[in-house]
């Protein structure tokens, strides 16, 4: 199915044969335009961007590139081919065919969950609001824009299926979404780590290391929805997802790399005198994972809940990847579960998010592993890796609890003199701040961090990826 660019909201979903949902749409579409102007990149909206856009969604149509200024970017509704005859892949409803509208019970939980997910999306763009005007390159630049504006399109993806399946309960909260703001105290976003800053690229960086992988994985379990158009929309996202991990993914590489080669020409490991070469010490890029990731888990939900249970057995939401598994069902199996009060057996349904927080945790250790094979190839001890997930946990069992970051429970007291050791400190911060420069020549690159090995959709790392006015 190809993607119709004629109209004023691009889409392969036939929107000109519904009217109502076409105006409606075209009713929000200057709501975002505004939002965007007010939330969106901040300086940038005069440049050209070597953005990609969706032309289709398949392999040949998803990924095409040319220079856009972001105001202009086409965002617009695009969902996966169907997928012929599919059926219900879990749950009660097991092999059943899949709903091409939302059953009338099961509408304030989809409801509910369409909007966590389209709450996120905004989000992450007003969270990284700033960033433009310290990238430490044109090619990072790009990059950044990019995330964007593909997490304003995820935006649009959950709006589209607000106001075509939702009335106007749906519309009202298409709204909603574009009046919460991140950090905003009266209407702060739907979940804690979207309010928290990204004000310099480590974090910026952790973040979509951690925090877009959460919405990987949020997004794998949707793809499995019994309900067909949020399992499409879902589909289509993941393909655009991924490249926010990678930006993560290399940019984290990338600082650990220009650290070695500090260290080796220093030949010290020093933390003060890595930094006083302007690089980024091993144990802070440590201690800003510990910060993100510990954040990143909380987005799971509570190691047993109804919610869960209920969201598996209706067919709403199943596991990341459900096909891996041989039992779908999941009425008879237990799962056994570490609490603070020792081992317990739940039921497998009521403990869906830690089945799902599980499998995040082990895609995360994969990059991990690539940083400190980097570390280990450069003759160093140091290796970073991911804190317990008992370790500062605000949500579920092991919320509040005094651990250490490998988990062990330790005394109130010893736990508020070393958490500030574990976690970035004011000075860390401003160290990190101190770091953060403008570099916009094309081809230079800012002293903490290593050039990318290859640049973008086969352009060498020194092209011009943002042109500015
Ligand atoms: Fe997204
Ligand atoms: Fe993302």
């Amino acid at each position: 199915m190809s993607i119709n660019y004629s109209e004023r909201i691009p889409n392969n979903v036939d929107l000109a044969t519904d009217r109502a949902l076409q105006r409606a749409l075209e009713h929000w579409q200057p709501k975002f335009l505004d939002w965007w102007q007010e939330m969106g990149p901040s300086d940038f909206a005069q440049a050209d961007v070597y953005l990609r856009t969706a032309v289709g969604v398949d392999a040949q149509g998803w990924a095409s590139y040319g220079a856009v200024k972001m105001p202009d970017y086409r965002w617009g509704i695009f969902l996966a081919d169907p997928v012929v005859d599919r059926t219900i892949g879990f749950g009660d409803h097991l092999g059943e065919p899949v709903w091409q509208q939302v059953p009338g019970e099961f509408r304030s939980q989809f409801r509910r969950i369409i909007v966590t997910q389209g709450d996120t999306e905004p989000a992450s763009v007003e969270q990284q609001h700033l960033l433009g005007r310290t990238c430490p390159s044109l090619y990072d630049l790009r990059n950044l824009f990019q995330v964007n504006v593909e997490e304003g399109r995820h935006l649009w993806a959950m709006v589209y299926l607000l106001h075509a399946y939702f009335g106007r309960d749906g519309r009202e909260e298409a709204e909603e979404l574009l009046t919460r703001h991140s950090g905003d105290v009266d209407k702060p976003r739907i979940l804690g780590t979207f309010n928290e800053p990204i004000s310099d690229w480590l974090s910026f960086f952790m973040f979509t290391y951690f925090t877009d992988r959460d919405g990987k994985f949020q997004l794998k379990s949707l793809a499995e929805s019994a309900f067909d158009p949020l399992s499409r929309t879902c589909r289509f996202m993941l393909t655009e997802e991924a490249h926010h991990m990678f930006v993560g993914e290399t940019g984290v590489g990338r600082i650990v790399k220009r650290t070695l080669e500090v260290m080796k020409q220093i030949g010290s490991d020093d933390p003060q005198a890595v930094r006083a070469q302007g690089a980024i010490d091993l144990p802070t890029i440590q201690r800003y994972m510990n910060f993100w990731f510990t954040s990143s888990l909380d987005l799971f939900g509570s190691e047993v809940s109804s919610n869960a249970a209920s969201s598996f057995a209706t067919g709403i939401k199943g596991r990341p990847d459900e096909s891996q598994y041989a039992d779908h069902v999941c009425t008879e199996a237990v799962y056994e579960l570490e609490t603070p009060q020792g081992r317990e057996s739940v039921s497998l349904r009521n403990a869906m998010n830690e089945v799902m927080r599980a499998s995040y945790i082990k895609d995360c250790e994969i990059g991990v592993k690539r940083w400190n094979m980097q570390i280990q190839r450069a003759g160093y001890e140091f290796r970073l890796a991911l804190p317990s997930p008992r370790f500062r946990r605000s949500i579920g069992a092991w919320a509040n609890v005094p651990t250490n970051v490998q988990g062990s429970a330790i005394s109130n007291e010893e736990h508020a003199h070393s958490l500030p050791a574990w976690l970035p400190s004011a000075e860390d911060r401003s160290f990190i701040r101190s770091l953060m420069q403008c570099v916009v020549e094309p081809g230079k690159i800012a002293g903490w961090i290593a050039p990318p090995d290859r640049g973008i959709n086969n352009l060498p790392v020194e092209y011009e990826y943002v042109r500015l006015r």
